[in-house]
């Protein structure tokens, strides 16, 4: 019994607690992800970072297709899953931290599937510290007041 209470306490702190910093694990559906990639122009050579990287899927998908890509996960569970994931490509990182605190700067592109209470926070640190020419795909969430520059599938595309 104690050792079931001792598994669902470590499953809880970093899955349960981690709505009062940043949104929920929730994966992107892989499909979505497919039509994101397929519908959008990404130079060859280019930098993905995924904020709040989940079990690594999104990366997996950039990786395939020879981009290359750093995660920022802070459950170190799916950050673990996700270094196995991605073990077959080289250009790949997973960071196990806090993307608030990413250095954003490098990065041609940033994904992030985020949640409405953390848009905002997110856009001042993308405007802040993003290059210009930088793009955004926002799954699913938008920046209140700033305008969309494209929609693919559930993706808000965005030109900073
Ligand atoms: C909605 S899920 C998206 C996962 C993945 N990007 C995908 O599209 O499948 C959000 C993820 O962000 C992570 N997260 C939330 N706040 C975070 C933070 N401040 N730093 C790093 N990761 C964070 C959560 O643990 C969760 O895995």
């Amino acid at each position: 019994m104690m050792i079931i209470w001792i598994i669902l306490i470590i499953l809880f702190v970093p899955f349960g607690l981690i709505v009062l910093i940043g949104a929920p694990f929730v994966p992107s559906k892989t499909k979505n992800i497919q039509k994101i990639l397929d519908g959008v122009k990404i130079r060859k050579g280019s930098l993905l970072l995924d904020l709040g990287s989940g079990d690594g899927r999104v990366l997996a998908e950039f990786a395939r297709r020879g981009y290359k890509v750093v995660g920022y996960e802070l459950n170190p569970i799916l950050a673990l899953v996700s270094k196995l994931r991605l073990r077959k490509y080289p250009l790949t990182n997973v960071h196990s931290s806090d993307y608030w605190r990413a250095d954003v700067s490098k990065a041609d592109v940033i994904f992030v599937f985020s949640a409405t209470p953390f848009m905002a926070r997110l856009y001042d640190k993308l405007k802040n510290e993003l290059k210009p020419g930088a793009m955004v795909i926002s799954y699913g969430f938008s920046f209140e007041g700033i305008k969309i520059d494209r929609k693919v599938s559930v993706a808000n595309i965005y030109q900073f």
